[in-house]
C-alpha cells in the first residue's frame, strides 16, 4: 500500500551529492520536500531541477529542507548539475540521492511498475516537522511539475498548522482564509476580534492571520 497523508514518512540512509544522509537527521524538526524524477540528462527533469534550485530562498524562508531522488548513479549527478546550471541558470543546491538499488524509491512507492519498472515517476512528498506526510503527488514522466504550486501548498499547510484555518480554491498567500468548522463562533470571536464574514454557518471567511 502506498504512503498516504498522515502516515509517518519512513527513515532511510542514502548516498547523495552532499554525502551520506540519514533522512531523519537531515529533516530534524523542519518541514521537508522529498521528490523523485525519472532520469538524469533528460529534458523535463533538467528544467524541474533547475527551477527547484532557483526556489531555494523560498524554501529557506519557509524552513523547508529539500531532497531530490534519482535512480541514476552518483557519478552522473555532477556532470548533469553542470548542464542544469548552463541551461537553467542555477546548479543543484540541494542534495540529490543516488538510489541505484531503489531502496528509497520502493520505500516511498515512487516506482509505478505499469508506468515503468525501471524509473521512478515524478513523486513529491511534503513532510511536516512531526515527520508525517502532509501531501503526496505523482506525475507522469512527460509532465513537468509546478513547483510554485508546491510552495503554495506549503504556505497553506503552515498556516493550518499555526492558526487552525483552511484555504479556499486557488488561494494564494495573503488572500482571505476559511475558519475551520472545529472552531466555534465563540472561539472565533477570541481569535478574530476584528470579525469575519459568515456566508453560511459552515463557510466563514477571515483575513489571513499574520
Ligand atoms: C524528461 O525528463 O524529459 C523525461 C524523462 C523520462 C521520460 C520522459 C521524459
Amino acid at each position: 500500500m502506498s504512503l498516504q497523508i498522515g502516515d509517518i514518512a519512513p527513515d532511510f540512509t542514502a548516498e547523495t551529492t552532499e554525502g551520506k544522509i540519514n533522512f531523519y537527521d537531515y529533516i530534524d524538526g523542519h518541514w521537508a520536500v522529498l521528490f523523485s524524477h525519472p532520469k538524469n540528462f533528460t529534458p523535463v527533469c533538467t528544467t524541474e531541477l533547475g527551477y527547484t534550485a532557483r526556489l531555494k530562498p523560498e524554501f529557506e524562508k519557509r524552513d523547508v529542507k529539500v531532497l531530490g531522488l534519482s535512480v541514476d548513479q552518483l557519478a552522473a549527478h555532477e556532470p548533469w548539475s553542470k548542464d542544469i546550471e548552463e541551461t537553467q541558470g542555477t546548479a543543484l543546491n540541494f542534495p540529490l540521492i543516488a538510489d541505484t538499488d531503489r531502496t528509497v524509491s520502493n520505500l516511498y512507492g515512487m516506482i509505478h511498475p505499469n508506468a515503468s519498472d525501471t524509473f521512478t515517476v515524478r513523486s513529491v512528498f511534503v513532510i511536516g516537522p512531526d515527520k508525517k506526510v502532509k501531501l503526496t503527488l505523482n506525475y507522469p514522466a512527460s509532465t513537468g511539475r509546478n513547483f510554485d504550486e508546491i510552495i503554495r501548498v506549503i504556505d497553506s499547510l503552515q498556516l493550518t498548522a499555526k492558526h487552525q484555518v483552511a484555504t479556499p480554491v486557488n488561494w494564494k498567500n495573503g488572500e482571505d482564509v476559511i475558519i475551520v468548522p472545529a472552531v466555534s463562533d465563540e472561539a472565533a470571536k477570541e481569535k478574530y476580534p476584528e470579525g469575519w464574514k459568515t456566508l453560511k454557518p459552515y463557510l466563514r471567511v477571515v483575513a489571513q492571520p499574520k
